[in-house]
């Protein structure tokens, strides 16, 4: 018998990106452009990669030992010492947990709001697995297009509200555009979510890749935590240690927090790695380290952009924090195709290119995307990037 969970785990549709990943597997990575997923940007001579491999040899007895569901209290102090730093904002011991990434504290909350029946709001394009997260809940998730600009579109959002609704979910910088949400759109969703009484998720995966002024162009954390809404962020992009599987959220609710959130942490997994969190907790590199893996993004970012922006018929706005761009190739595709042939056809013709570029379609992260393909430019060097943007332009063309 297939039991109402069982046929969730069923309905959750596979991801493209393991798949993709799976096929590039059995390929000579040296002969490819992997723009399939996001891993990091690390250099293995540094000096602070040495250190945490040190760091990690040395551990402490307590290492050794089962944390607190919520988090090792000196690691979760030290985070809060970093955004008190960083973002002038005081938050306390019983304001933050340690989570096996951003994609666990993702979980975890739809595990506690979403009931069966129940919606969530967010906008499309998305990062996959919080639309499967949500199916797995018996939840649906609404998804509203967002503009040309890539930026929230307030009304739909507020129009797809209802008494059903959980949550809404913001990510900010966006998987896959790199879109910042603009301030004031964001501060109304705030206020709708409010009036509706409904919780805001902000995704923050992105948080510490942005590659503006910061203070301009993201949304203050106090004005985002009003309300017992979350703020969910990780270091898996920001240290480029995706593998080390460690995150954090925050959330002043204490009812959610301490109990709820508590609960969940240690029914579920008895928190999350302590060696991990120990080393973490020691390091001394953290911001150091952040600002060097920000600027290597950076570059990485610039250089890509430069290419496929100069490309004929591709459509590209650059992006403004994260690891992706997203690219419109709508006017390379013939017309008269089925809409699976349409939504895999850049992806077909980038793979059978001279060096295959490995890239995900558009249509992973939301139905209208079909003409999209999504790129992440965290390769391993920016002469592979070089290579790949001047392959890229040899075969369709320049503007
Ligand atoms: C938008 C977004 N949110 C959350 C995550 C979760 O990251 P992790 O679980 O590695 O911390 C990712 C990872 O790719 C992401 O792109």
């Amino acid at each position: 018998m297939v039991t109402k969970r069982t046929d969730r785990v069923i309905r959750t549709p596979e991801s493209d990106i393991k798949n993709i990943r799976e096929d590039i597997m059995v390929l000579n990575a040296k002969k490819i452009v992997n723009f399939n997923f996001a891993s990091g940007d690390i250099d293995k001579n540094e000096r602070s990669y040495n250190v945490t491999c040190e760091a990690q040899n040395s551990a402490f007895y307590d290492d050794h030992m089962y944390p607190p569901a919520l988090g090792l209290p000196k690691f979760r102090e030290k985070i809060l010492g970093l955004i008190e730093k960083r973002e002038g904002v005081k938050l306390n011991l019983e304001d933050i947990a340690i989570t096996s990434g951003g994609i666990n504290g993702l979980f975890l909350t739809s595990l506690i709001y979403v009931q069966e029946g129940d919606n969530v709001v967010l906008p499309s394009p998305y990062w996959t697995p919080v639309v499967n997260q949500i199916i797995m809940q018996g939840g649906e998730a609404r998804t509203i297009d967002v503009d040309e600009q890539f930026d929230l579109d307030v009304d739909g959002i507020e129009k797809a509200i209802n008494s059903k609704t959980a949550l809404i979910i913001i990510t900010s910088p966006g998987n896959p555009t790199g879109k910042i949400y603009s301030r004031d759109r964001i501060k109304k969703v705030q206020e709708i979510a409010k009036r509706n009484e409904v919780k805001v998720v902000y995704d923050e995966a992105y948080r510490d890749v942005v590659f503006g002024n910061e203070k301009e162009l993201l949304p203050s954390l106090n004005d985002e935590l009003d309300n017992g809404n979350i703020v969910i962020r990780t270091f898996s992009k920001s240290l480029s240690i995706t593998g080390w599987r460690v995150g954090y959220l925050l959330c002043k609710d204490r009812k959610f927090l301490l109990k709820d959130l508590d609960k969940m942490l240690l029914h579920t997994q008895s928190g999350v790695s302590t060696l991990v969190q120990g080393t973490l907790a020691r390091a001394s590199y953290l911001e150091y380290r952040m600002e060097r893996t920000r600027s290597a993004y950076r570059d990485k970012r610039d250089t890509l952009f430069k290419w496929i922006s100069r490309i004929n018929g591709v459509d590209v706005l650059n992006p403004e924090g994260g690891l992706f761009l997203f690219a419109d190739f709508k006017k390379h595709i013939p017309e008269n195709l089925s809409e699976q042939e349409n939504a895999n056809y850049i992806y077909n013709v980038l793979k059978s290119l001279k060096i295959p570029i490995f890239v995900v379609p558009g249509k992973s992260f939301g139905e209208s995307y079909n003409n999209y393909v999504r790129m992440a430019y965290s390769v391993e060097s920016l002469e592979r990037l070089e290579q790949a943007g001047s392959i890229l332009q040899e075969y369709f063309g320049k503007k």
